[in-house]
């Protein structure tokens, strides 16, 4: 069996690589060893998808290079797969912070994808799981094995790997991607798992965990920018999207800094106090934060008394306190709950333009598997668009 372009992962990267390789007629393969394509698609966004974001941009993303995905984002775009998501009928909305959702379901990017492969003529075998690459004197010889192949072997002139990262392996994940970079001579930096909640030792946890369900908006920094999003308390720790996008900046025995309740609470607590001075303090702080944490923090700070009982000094310090809560995580639930992997295959051995590997002509590498890892907020399948179409459309050029 011998197709001109092997492209293995048929999920968000690979599926748009093949809708180009595939557009001027050479013999176009797609495989996955799961039993129905893009499923990270499918429950991506609570099932709405988060397909891009209006403002992405390559600070948006973290890499060992900041400077590699600025080339095939300038490329492809965010309005270029908006186009792509018009031509197809597909209603769209923003949701907040420039994050674009189906109207519908998320199953219809899938739909639009598949469409696309199949008007470039590209082929899609599912239940085919790549086991060993060797490269043969004019390409790649691909083992292949799994209930959905007929032939155990596949010889392709390119190859695209498209396997994602290691986050859900529940779905499917593996770190195949990295197994084939490190086959062929290329670097891989060191994969962790990221977009993650935090968890706590037992002691935080103690506290922690008497507010579960409880969602603040509050701005949260670990050692790089600071997110002004919703967190969430949980049972294990501490989650939602404010959380998630600190947990990519965040080391062990770093600790993270959370400020609830708005950066000027000092003068909003002197006002509640001015207003009425007969209301205890946590009732005056739930005009600003969920009253169940409201009342958890003022009796952890021992502010049980009416507002006009307080001094400035005491409201004060509260407030300081909770503009600067520092907090030292313990973990992060790992892979089994992390949007995206942080890490992956280096930069340096791969062309920024192209994606080609600069060891081994013919050879690619695209999507999360590539050390480009993006923000919460669509962020992540913007760069598996802009490095599938990148990859695909230099293959479909070449004669
Ligand atoms: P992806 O993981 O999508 O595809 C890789 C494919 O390769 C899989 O289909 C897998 O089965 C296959 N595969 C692996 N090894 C193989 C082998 N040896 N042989 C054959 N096939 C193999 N991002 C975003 O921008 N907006 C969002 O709303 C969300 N939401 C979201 C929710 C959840 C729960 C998760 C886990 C992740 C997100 N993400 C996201 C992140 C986003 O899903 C992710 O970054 C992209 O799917 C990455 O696309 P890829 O094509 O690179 O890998």
């Amino acid at each position: 069996m011998h197709y001109d372009t092997l492209i293995i992962g048929a999920g968000a990267a690979g599926m748009m690589c093949a809708a180009h390789a595939a557009r001027t007629g050479r013999r176009v393969l797609i495989i996955d060893h799961a039993k129905a394509p893009g499923e990270k698609i499918r429950i991506s966004g609570g099932g709405r998808c988060n397909f891009t974001n209006l403002g992405a941009a390559p600070e948006n993303f973290i890499s060992a290079n900041p400077h590699f995905c600025k080339s095939a984002l300038a490329r492809y775009t965010q309005w270029d797969f908006l186009d792509l998501v018009g031509r197809h009928g597909i209603a769209w909305h923003e949701k907040t912070l420039g994050q674009l959702f189906c109207d519908g379901s998320a199953r219809e990017i899938i739909a639009m994808l598949l469409a696309e492969m199949d008007r470039a003529g590209a082929e899609l075998r599912l239940l085919s799981a790549a086991e060993r690459i060797e490269k043969a004197t004019d390409g790649f010889r691909v083992a292949l094995t799994g209930t959905g192949t007929k032939s155990g072997e596949i010889t392709c002139r390119h190859l695209v790997i498209a396997t994602g990262g290691k986050s859900i392996p529940k779905m499917g994940a593996t770190g195949f991607a990295y197994q084939v970079a490190e086959q062929f001579g290329h670097a891989v930096t060191k994969t962790r798992p990221a977009l993650v909640p935090l968890t706590f030792d037992p002691s935080a946890l103690a506290w922690i965990k008497p507010l579960a369900g409880v969602a603040v908006d509050g701005r949260v920094r670990a050692d790089g920018p600071v997110f002004e999003e919703a967190l969430l308390f949980t049972h294990r720790g501490l989650s939602g999207p404010a959380i998630l996008q600190a947990s990519s900046y965040w080391r062990e025995g770093e600790e993270i800094t959370l400020t609830i309740g708005g950066s000027a609470l000092f003068e909003t607590l002197k006002a509640a106090r001015q207003t009425n001075g007969r209301r205890d303090a946590a009732t005056a702080l739930a005009e600003v934060i969920p009253k169940r944490l409201a009342d958890h923090l003022c009796s952890t700070h021992g502010l049980t008394e009416r507002m006009g009982d307080l001094s400035d000094k005491r409201l004060e310090a509260f407030a300081c306190a909770l503009s600067d809560w520092r907090l030292s995580p313990m973990g992060s639930e790992g892979y089994r709950t992390a949007e995206v992997t942080l890490g992956g295959v280096a930069t340096d051995g791969l062309d920024a333009r192209t994606m080609e590997s600069r060891h081994v002509p013919d050879l690619f590498f695209i999507g999360e598997g590539v050390d480009v890892t993006g923000w919460l907020g669509g962020y992540n399948f913007q760069w598996a668009w802009s490095s599938g179409w990148a990859a695909g459309t230099e293959i479909a050029s070449r004669h």
